[in-house]
């Protein structure tokens, strides 16, 4: 094991989350920040008690002492330019979802940490989730047999819909749906997907910002199989950042149902009525321990750059995500089914699970 330096770029949200798993984590040695809001950089840089901060991320990429670097920036056009910078300064790469707008600018950013021998991963985090963990190991283990169908319906509050929406253009599908695209192709692999239908819905969210309240889409994949993401963000506002999820998968010798909806936990005040915690998609440090993924999922990529390893999520999965997602939204724009074309190369398909384990060479600048 070798500690190591670590930047986060954006400690917003999710970039909060992944400072406080960093901070004081054996594998860290010193933990570097960089915000552009400088009361939300004061504030996380003094509780994980930061070796530097910034408001300036390029700071960190021009830091040699820094081997990695995990981007939690919003808006999603900040993602390629700045993983780019990482990436050609030798920092091995945590990018939140979406890996890119394009996926000319995935394959570019594919391509330069290949070439530079660098660990790329994205934040699907649901892959952390020990239920959505379970539903993968009992298909590999053979427990429900070979996959037949699948659905996942997720849905969030209105209150994530509207801040994303404010935000940028992206469908529910780019942005929500993603996590359970890339769930369910982990599941169904080798499988590949090769036609998507989907449906969206525009009553609420269309005059506000511009996008859908959800999408639904059927995605076949090339053995014959199929499954159904549901996606929407338009739940009345609830515990911050409530989420709510089913999960269906029927195998050819079992099948398993997740109920993710978060409604085991209740809470009943005098002042708030009802409420649901630790029901957020990513999760929450409830005193000391942490209720959801993304901790495992950021300790995970600590492990992975201390070890040499590849982390479990590729770029090329997050690239065959986007390849689906994208259909899903011209198939909703046109009304009929979009075929999503066959890998040009090798390099377009993920590499096989097996790689999870092969040791990576650590790139030093
Ligand atoms: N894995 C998950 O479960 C999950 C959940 C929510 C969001 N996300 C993804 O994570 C990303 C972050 O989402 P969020 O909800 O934390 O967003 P957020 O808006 O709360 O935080 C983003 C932060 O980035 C900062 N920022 C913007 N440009 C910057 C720059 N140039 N330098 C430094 N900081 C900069 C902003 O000031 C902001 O504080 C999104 O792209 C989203 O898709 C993932």
């Amino acid at each position: 094991m070798k500690q190591i330096s670590i930047g986060i770029i954006g400690t917003g949200w999710c970039g909060g989350i992944r400072a406080d798993s960093c901070a004081g984590n054996p594998y860290v040695s010193e933990l570097h920040l960089a915000e552009i809001k400088e009361p939300r950089l004061k504030e996380v840089a003094d509780r994980t008690r930061a070796a530097t901060a910034t408001s300036d991320y390029r700071v960190l990429v021009e830091n040699q002492t820094i081997d990695a670097v995990i981007i939690s920036t919003t808006p999603e056009t900040t993602h390629y330019p700045i993983a780019r910078e990482c990436l050609t300064a030798g920092k091995h790469v945590f990018l939140e979802k979406p890996i890119a707008l394009e996926l000319s600018e995935a394959d570019e950013l594919i391509a330069l940490a290949h070439s530079k021998k660098l660990l790329f991963t994205i934040g699907y985090s649901q892959r952390f989730n020990p239920k959505f963990a379970y539903v993968k190991r009992s298909i590999e283990e053979g427990t429900i047999g070979q996959p037949i169908s699948a659905l996942v319906s997720r849905h969030i509050t209105r209150n994530l819909g509207n801040k994303i929406g404010g935000r940028i253009k992206l469908s529910p599908a780019a942005m929500e749906a993603t996590h359970d695209i890339d769930f369910l192709l982990w599941c169904f692999a080798p499988r590949r997907p090769v036609r998507v239908y989907a449906h969206e819905v525009r009553k609420i969210m269309q005059s506000t910002h511009g996008v859908p309240d959800c999408v639904w889409m059927i995605v076949a994949l090339d053995d014959g199989s199929a499954f159904t993401v549901g996606a929407g963000w338009v739940l009345p506002p609830a515990y911050p950042n409530f989420s709510s999820t089913w999960v269906e998968m029927v195998g050819t010798e079992g099948a398993i149902m997740v109920d993710d909806s978060h409604r085991d936990v209740s809470l009943n005040t005098m002042k708030r009525g009802i409420e649901l915690p630790i029901s957020t998609m990513p999760g929450e440090k409830v005193g000391h321990v942490y209720a959801g993924p993304m901790e495992a999922e950021t300790i995970h990529f600590l492990e992975c750059v201390s070890w040499g390893r590849q982390p479990l999520v590729t770029p090329e999965h997050a690239r065959i995500v986007m390849q689906v997602y994208q259909a899903a939204d011209q198939s909703a724009a046109e009304g009929r089914p979009v075929e999503i074309p066959p890998p040009k190369s090798s390099a377009d398909l993920p590499r096989p699970e097996t790689d999870s384990i092969k040791k990576a060479t650590i790139h030093r600048t």
